[in-house]
């Protein structure tokens, strides 16, 4: 076993970092209490490659392995999820997806300005009535000459407002149940396709979150994504990849929450000595470093048997399980070491502990990830 991350993989965690730090943190208070997308940030993060890392450079990408994608993901999300989970989708969900099952003209149109970070690309699965139970998709797109009538209404869809292209999971056969399920791009401004409202959610709230309506958008059959029927596959397997980038991002967030309590408690005094004294708090840094620990094994497993051509279907839900549990326990501790500053904007922590709470939420909730696992488990 190789614990040793190689010059590339340090070089592209110290160049996450250094942006972390001069792009993402300052204003990243005020993007938060105003809702407000890091439009510009995310700009510089397609300008410096982290758009598309993993994607073969012909298509303009960083022909870059899944650990390197995992080490900036954690540094990003140390500092702001919101711009964290915008790259996660872009890679993950859209780019990845469409280098592996994409046509040579769907990858020269639509992969090389989105692997460029030109253009962003937004997944499209959840519904109303379809979050968990991803295989009750009602929305629809059916035949019609040279293309596609596409109708239905898509919900909590990341990067919803700022995407210039759209991947939308559809029911093309609903006799054939989750059989009958096709994934098909989208672009923005394609007549009947409606941006709905921005979600004011509790955490990332940075983040661009949307609803989309479609009624009647045509959609040009050379837009689905290999044969009909191949949306359920495309999404479960984009989405084993995906919670490794949610992970690395649950991972960013604990850690980023760690390293704030660890200054602090060094800084802090009371009753005459830095509270990094007390044993109290002594206990909860060893636990939060031991837990962190633990996630990041799991997290960089995962990445190691994707790189490595092995099957990472569980290894993924397993990594974000555990790595959302971390991220929730560690920025719990976080603040309550912060006490009263903790609980206040200025100290950062209140936020991670808020944007933490969506890793247990997106990408399957935790009980889905156990439901991925358990029929590992009993197979
Ligand atoms: N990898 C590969 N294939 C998988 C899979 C996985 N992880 N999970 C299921 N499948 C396959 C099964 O093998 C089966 O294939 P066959 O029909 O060929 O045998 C098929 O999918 C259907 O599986 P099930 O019979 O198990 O279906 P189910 O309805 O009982 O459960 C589920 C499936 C695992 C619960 C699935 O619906 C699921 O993963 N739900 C969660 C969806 C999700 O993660 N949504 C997140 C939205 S995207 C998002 O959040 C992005 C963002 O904005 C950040």
């Amino acid at each position: 076993m190789n614990f040793q991350l190689t010059e590339e993989h340090l070089a592209v965690r110290d160049a996450a970092r250094e942006f972390a730090q001069i792009e993402l943190l300052p204003g990243v208070i005020d993007r938060d209490t105003e809702g407000k997308f890091p439009k510009e940030q995310v700009k510089k993060m397609g300008e410096l490659g982290f758009m598309g890392m993993m994607v073969d450079p012909k298509y303009n990408g960083g022909g870059m392995d899944t650990i390197s994608y995992v080490l900036a993901m954690e540094e990003l999300s140390k500092i702001d999820a919101s711009a964290s989970v915008s790259m996660s989708v872009n890679n993950s969900l859209v780019c990845w997806g469409l280098e592996k099952y994409g046509t040579e003209a769907q990858k020269e149109k639509y992969l090389k300005p989105l692997a460029a970070g030109e253009i962003l690309g937004a997944f499209c699965l959840s519904e109303p009535e379809a979050g968990s139970d991803a295989t009750s998709q009602k929305t629809e797109a059916h035949l019609n000459g040279d293309h596609y009538l596409l109708n239905g209404t898509k919900n909590w869809i990341t990067n919803g407002s700022s995407a210039s292209i759209y991947l939308v999971i559809a029911q093309t056969d609903a006799s054939k149940e989750h059989k009958g399920i096709s994934v098909f791009i989208v672009e923005k401004g394609w007549e009947g396709f409606i941006i709905g409202k921005k979600e004011d959610k509790m955490g990332i709230r940075g983040s661009d979150t949307h609803s989309l309506m479609f009624t009647d958008v045509k959609v040009p059959i050379e837009n689905r994504i290999r044969e009909e029927g191949f949306g359920f596959t495309y999404a479960m397997q984009t989405l084993n990849g995906g919670r490794i980038g949610i992970a690395a991002q649950a991972l960013g967030i604990a850690s980023g929450a760690y390293e704030l309590s660890l200054a602090y408690s060094k800084e802090r005094k009371t009753f005459g000595k830095p509270i990094a004294q007390h044993q109290a708090i002594q206990f909860k840094l060893a636990d939060m470093a031991t837990q962190i620990e633990a996630a990041r094994l799991l997290v960089y497993k995962a990445a190691w048997l994707k790189d490595n051509g092995e099957d990472y279907a569980h290894a993924s839900a397993m990594a974000k399980l555990f790595a959302s549990q971390v991220a929730m326990d560690v920025t719990i501790e976080a603040v309550q070491v912060h006490g009263g500053y903790g609980y206040v904007k200025e100290y950062h922590v209140e936020r991670l502990m808020r944007d933490a709470k969506i890793t247990q939420i997106y990408e399957g909730t935790s009980e889905i990830q156990k439901i991925v696992i358990s029929r590992r488990i009993l197979k």
